[in-house]
């Protein structure tokens, strides 16, 4: 299978941290949104990582971090061997086409008054030797027709788009510099259910037409359940659970993605009654500050004293084959499936 060549990407330790500040002349900081805190993930090539959070579990951070629109408080990201966290200038313009992504809402990340042509197109502008300006309206009727739109609307603005059109767009405007990665935040989260299988069936062609390796970020496990080799689980600025699909639908052992997965719909009506329903209690608290010890023990069925002064570490366990954050890891197939 993969080895160590296939990494496309790798991120080590990554945190961010928002600084909490009082004053408005003289600033002083007084806490941290600690929205990433310490999150280490690879992606291999032609792969979809799966990462499953509810809202405030710091996805959209992470996928900021990843694509360099924010910069990590500390950590690395290897891109292709090259490090992004320490590059800047023409480097970091050079390595960050490699690494694109694709926003959660198709009706407000699209410029209303820019063309459908200069949207996909702006990332010429920002790069000029990626394609001659003589070649990019062809480029982008190209990127057009690869995502299932109509060539010749080239010159029609977002508005006349459906929404599901709309993520068309943005999925073009990402693939415009040809990168390897993309990440894809909560991409079909804002479309009717109909369309989002659409949406979805799209980025799994264009995966394998070009051979593209996908993060892929919802709030629920239904979205990831297709698209997703493997899944990483997120809660509070943390990975809780990962191993490969199979693993987490079938052999759950966090608590937290037990709850998640409880909360799946199910398709075949007669496994309907079958499956375990977990209620998962109150909010995620907040990221400024979160639970000592583990941090979902305050919504956990199973927490014990231990939880609050120790912090579990994201492992294998006795009873986890695939590593898991909780003292008590164990598997509960909540699905009943076998
Ligand atoms: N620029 C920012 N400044 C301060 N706090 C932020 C900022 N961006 C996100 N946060 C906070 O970080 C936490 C994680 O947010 P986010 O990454 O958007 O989570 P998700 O995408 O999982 O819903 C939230 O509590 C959010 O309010
Ligand atoms: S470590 Fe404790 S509180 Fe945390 S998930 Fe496991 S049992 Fe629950
Ligand atoms: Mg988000």
């Amino acid at each position: 299978m993969s080895d160590v060549s296939d990494l496309v990407l790798d991120a080590r330790g990554l945190v961010k941290h928002f600084p909490i500040t009082q004053g408005i002349v003289f600033k002083s900081k007084i806490g941290a949104v600690r929205a990433v805190d310490g999150v280490d993930l690879q992606l291999r090539r032609g792969e979809t990582l799966g990462i499953v959070g509810e809202s405030g579990c710091g996805k959209s951070t992470l996928a900021k971090l990843l694509v360099g629109l924010e910069k990590p408080t500390s950590g690395e990201i290897t891109v292709r061997g090259e490090n992004m966290v320490r590059l800047s200038g023409p480097a970091l313009r050079r390595a960050r086409r490699n690494i694109q992504m694709v926003m959660q809402d198709p009706y407000t990340s699209l410029n209303p008054r820019m063309t459908v042509g200069d949207i996909i197109g702006e990332p010429y502008a920002i790069h000029p030797d990626a394609v001659p300006r003589s070649g990019r309206e062809r480029a982008v009727q190209e990127l057009l027709d690869l995502v299932g739109l109509n060539p010749d609307h080239i010159n029609r603005y977002p508005h006349q788009f459906s929404g599901g059109q709309r993520q068309r767009i943005g999925i073009a405007r990402a693939l415009a510099l040809r990168p390897e990665i993309i990440v894809c935040d909560e991409p079909v989260s804002a479309l009717d259910v109909s369309i989002q299988a659409q949406v979805i069936n799209l980025l799994e062609r264009l995966q394998r037409e070009l051979g593209l390796s996908y993060i892929f970020i919802a709030h629920d496990l239904s979205v990831v359940r297709h698209i997703s080799d493997r899944v990483a689980v997120m809660y509070l600025g943390k990975i809780v659970e990962t191993g490969h699909h199979k693993a987490i639908y079938e052999q759950p052992t966090h608590p937290y993605t037990q709850a998640l997965l409880s909360a799946v719909p199910v398709p075949d009506p007669r496994l309907r009654g079958h499956r375990d329903h977990i209620v998962l209690e109150g909010d995620v608290p907040s990221p400024a500050n979160p639970p000592s010890g583990c941090r979902f023990r305050t919504r956990c069925w199973k927490a014990q004293p231990y939880c609050a002064d120790h912090e579990p570490l994201l492992q294998v366990r006795q009873r986890a084959p695939h590593p898991s954050a909780c003292h008590y890891a164990e598997i509960r197939d909540v699905l009943h499936r076998y």
